[in-house]
């Protein structure tokens, strides 16, 4: 990290490209999936040790559930098996966790496996890490206002809706990194990156190193933001 370099104080990313990743490789996609935790991993580490305060990341969306069932069954063993591999050490890096999406499709013992976890890094004070999982920003904007409205609200501002949202209380992302090539959100924090920098790479995920992570915050750094003004 540049002394003179703006580090952005939350990060979101959309970890695209595993599945491509594992295709050049003639692995099964699920390949593709472990290898790009592997890379989470190894990134949120860093992002903590730079200082970064927020760190979303797109794991998995409420329209990855029409993949097949292989492939999505493979995804939830690998989220329930990495809590048992990763929890010490975000708990030894003071980092707190939340998972975000809809709980009604995660269910049963993953669900509670989530939970435990939360609230055994509930009071780490380091980086938030943010994990969305069967997460889609209509969905999320649905169930806020839905929120709102059994909690007695009858009058919404942006203010009253952010409150209702998954991420409430977590400030909107700096800076959103998309990998694999798309230029485009699929259905990603649709309300909170009204004015985050977009950052796109061709890197397929599993393949987003250090270098790979500190040259988009370059890019960061030298943007203008002006929020309108
Ligand atoms: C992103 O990689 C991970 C998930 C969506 C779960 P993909 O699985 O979308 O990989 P590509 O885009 O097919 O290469
Ligand atoms: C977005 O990637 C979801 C995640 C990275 C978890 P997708 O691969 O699902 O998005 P599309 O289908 O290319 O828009
Ligand atoms: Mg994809």
């Amino acid at each position: 990290m540049k002394d003179n370099q703006t580090l952005p104080g939350h990060i979101a990313v959309i970890m695209d490209g595993n599945g491509r990743w594992a295709g050049k490789r003639l692995l099964p996609r699920t390949a593709g999936h472990a290898a790009g935790l592997k890379r989470f991993a190894e990134i949120a580490e860093i992002c903590s040790d730079i200082g970064v305060k927020y760190l979303t990341v797109y794991a998995f969306s409420t329209e990855n559930i029409n993949r097949s069932a292989e492939e999505v069954s493979g995804l939830f063993s690998l989220a329930y098996n990495a809590i048992d591999t990763y929890i010490e050490k975000l708990l030894k890096k003071n980092i707190r966790a939340k998972v975000i999406g809809d709980v009604s499709m995660i269910g049963g013992p993953l669900l509670q496996k989530i939970r435990a976890a939360e609230q055994k890094l509930k009071d780490c004070t380091g980086m938030t890490l943010c994990i969305a999982f069967c997460y889609g920003g209509r969905h999320e904007l649905a169930q806020a206002v839905n929120a709102a409205v059994s909690a007695g609200e009858r009058e919404f501002d942006d203010e009253t809706i952010g409150r209702y949202l998954y991420t409430a209380g977590i400030p909107d992302p700096d800076l959103l990194i998309r990998t694999g090539g798309e230029k485009r959100l699929s259905n990603f924090l649709l309300y909170q990156c009204a004015y985050s920098e977009l950052y796109f790479c061709d890197t397929l995920w599993p393949d987003f190193g250090r270098s790979e992570l500190m040259a988009a915050i370059e890019d960061y750094s030298k943007r203008k933001r002006r929020f309108g003004r």
